[in-house]
């Protein structure tokens, strides 16, 4: 599948010597990658990149990263302070200082891509940094942006950008856009294993990207265009949005009729073909699913047209939350009790299973939900020990201690993430109201709620 710069093409100095030079350094590891943007995406990049021989340097705004990342310690839960250290001592540089642009080979762009209060595309950081780097940036290199975006970012933002600066793409300067496809946390996948979709503005210009990626990952998939490689993403997004949508929904109808969602999804998914099992939860969370397929439908105006599918489920999906609270109103309605002053206690705030990511979370969007309706609310979640400072979301709190005791006394427990660390038995037998939206308590019992 990678492609390959063929004889042909090396035999008539295809690209002339800047290209050639650069893909000879990516291939002999002699050169030196500016990862901009050291999060979630960027650091374990940073780290892989280290571990294949090449010389890294990190850059962020943020200067509490780039000190706790200079003593070797990591600040993502599931990435380990060894892994950081080895990188420090491969000879890693961390830096704010953009200036230090002009050494890298290869500018690999991770920055956040969220919406505005509006829902629409805020492209600042991605524009901010390019603008940032652009004094430094000079002929042989190579800029990569991984950021997620709508088709046409690569050509319209980067590409006219570096032009206005003199550049000539694909010849002395080589611009590509190669989605990230992390999924953190997730222990059947790592950077080198996940397949790495790469697009460039010219054919030179994947040539060179293709050459960076394939000596770290082990399959590269080369398309025809950055626009083509940035759909890519949003189609892998918004299929799960909308298909988390559909299962919502069809919970909502199942509950209804009094079947159990979780039952009829494990009885479908024996069909080996034509069936991907998608479960039901509390609400779509993350800096991804419930914002990227909005990047498309921003842009599918332009063109005239409304993404249907994709209002449809953020619709269904973020309706979720209130279907929760209101499974819980129902079970404290059966013991007699208004959720006004009653203590609860919400299990799992991060957005997903086993990690301590905070963002977009629909447990938070629960606890404000619970809060605003009088109940007193309280969190346990092992991976989030303090609640975070978040930019909507304010909450003075410290995760409960999971024991009979403290179970013991709240009214009720809503389960928001299914962590592997919780004990579920203690769970099932200490808690006086389950309100289950994860589906793993699948009994019938008096005391637990399917939500
Ligand atoms: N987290 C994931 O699992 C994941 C997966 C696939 C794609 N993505 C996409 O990758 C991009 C980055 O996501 P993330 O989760 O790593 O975000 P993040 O918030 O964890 O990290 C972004 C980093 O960029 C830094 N930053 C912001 N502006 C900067 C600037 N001008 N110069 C240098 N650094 C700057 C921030 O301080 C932060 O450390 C987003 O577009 C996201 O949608 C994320």
């Amino acid at each position: 599948m990678a492609y390959r710069v063929t004889e042909d093409q090396q035999r008539t100095q295809w690209g002339g010597p800047l290209l050639k030079e650069l893909i000879s350094k990516f291939e002999r590891k002699d050169s030196k990658v500016g990862i901009v943007g050291l999060g979630y995406v960027g650091l374990p990049l940073a780290i892989r990149f280290a571990a294949c021989g090449y010389r890294i340097v990190g850059f962020d705004v943020d200067e509490s990263k780039i000190q706790t990342l200079a003593q070797g310690k990591s600040y993502i839960e599931h990435i380990d302070s060894e892994q950081v250290a080895a990188l420090s001592q491969s000879g890693a540089i961390f830096t704010a200082d953009f200036t230090r642009a002009e050494e890298c080979d290869a500018l690999i762009i991770c920055v956040p891509t969220p919406l505005n209060k509006y829902r629409e595309p805020d492209l600042g950081y991605v524009t901010g940094t390019v603008e940032a780097l652009l004094p430094y940036l000079r002929p042989g290199q190579l800029m990569s942006l991984e950021s997620t975006t709508y088709p046409g970012t690569t050509e319209e933002e980067l590409r006219t950008r570096l032009e206005r600066s003199g550049f000539k793409i694909g010849e002395d300067f080589f611009l590509v856009y190669s989605p990230e496809r992390e999924d953190p946390g997730n222990p059947e996948f790592d950077t080198r294993t996940i397949p790495k979709v790469v697009g460039g503005v010219t054919d030179k210009c994947k040539a060179v990207g293709v050459a960076l990626y394939q000596a770290v990952i082990d399959t590269v998939v080369p398309v025809s265009s950055p626009a083509v490689a940035e759909m890519t993403k949003l189609l892998e997004n918004i299929h799960r949005a909308v298909n988390i949508g559909l299962v919502n929904e069809m919970k909502i109808v199942a509950d209804r009729m009094g079947i159990d969602i979780f039952e009829v999804i494990d009885a479908a998914k024996t069909k080996p073909f034509g069936f991907t099992a998608y479960y039901p939860g509390p609400g779509l969370g993350g800096h991804c699913i419930p914002i990227d397929p909005f990047y498309l439908t921003w842009k599918a105006r332009e063109y005239g047209l409304h993404t249907r599918f994709i209002e449809l489920a953020g619709e269904v999906n973020r309706a979720m939350p209130e279907y929760v609270v209101g499974k819980l109103l129902d079970g404290l309605n059966e013991l007699g009790r208004p959720l006004k002053n009653s203590h609860i206690l919400v299990l799992g705030i991060a957005y997903k299973k086993n990690v301590d990511d905070m963002r977009e979370s629909p447990a938070v969007e629960i606890m404000e939900m619970i809060k605003a309706r009088g109940g007193i609310v309280a969190y346990s979640d092992p991976h989030v020990p303090t609640f975070p400072k978040m930019r909507e979301h304010y909450f003075d709190l410290q995760s409960v201690q999971l024991n009979a005791e403290n179970l013991g006394k709240f009214d009720a427990v809503v389960l928001a993430t299914d962590h592997d660390r919780f004990d579920y038995d203690l769970i099932r037998q200490s808690a006086s109201l389950i309100v289950d939206s994860r589906g793993k308590f699948r009994e019938t019992a008096s005391h637990i709620v399917k939500a």
